[in-house]
């Protein structure tokens, strides 16, 4: 049985929403176990334990959310030179912009021998103004089919052997 690992951080829910919308698309591949960690909870043992990975995370001032961060800062050298070859995906949750996180989780990644499957998919949610910032983001279905067609192709590439 092969497993994906979908670490997330979401102040919001934006990205909450983008990640369990990938493990739905990944969730219907048979042979595959989904694994939806909080960013928080994930160790190193889970990410050498897994054959693929999801990266999700909002953008805070032009930056991965610290959470993210930490959990790459605590799992990196763990990991490293143990999952090599890997296939990845970032998925990033951001009020206008969110180039800087999806760039900064790409270079963790290859620090880590990954191999991207696609593009990462940013999702915008137009929050600026800091009532919008606060408040809780509800994802369009057009953003949560892409991140679930995201999943189902990785959850199959990875059950195939392709990557
Ligand atoms: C402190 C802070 C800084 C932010 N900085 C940026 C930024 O630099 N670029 C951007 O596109 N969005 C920025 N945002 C907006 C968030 O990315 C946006 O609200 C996103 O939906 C948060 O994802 P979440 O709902 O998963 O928490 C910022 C939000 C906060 C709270």
């Amino acid at each position: 049985m092969k497993t994906l690992l979908i670490v997330y951080h979401s102040m919001t829910g934006g990205t909450a929403q983008l990640a369990r919308a990938a493990a739905a698309g990944a969730g219907s591949e048979a042979g595959l176990r989904v694994r939806l960690l909080r960013a928080l909870d994930a160790q190193p043992a889970d990410v050498i334990e897994a054959d693929g990975y999801v990266f999700a995370m909002p953008e805070n001032l032009a930056s991965m959310s610290g959470l993210m961060k930490d959990f790459f800062d605590r799992c990196y050298y763990g990991a490293l030179e143990r999952v090599n070859g890997r296939p990845y995906a970032v998925l990033v949750c951001a009020g206008s912009d969110g180039s800087n996180a999806a760039r900064q989780a790409e270079r963790i990644a290859t620090g880590w021998r990954l191999r991207p499957v696609a593009p990462a998919i940013i999702v915008c949610t137009h929050a600026q103004t800091p009532e919008d910032i606060a408040r809780a983001k509800h994802i369009g279905v057009d953003d949560l089919k892409r991140c679930e067609e995201l999943g189902a192709a990785l959850a199959a590439g990875i059950v195939l052997g392709i990557y």
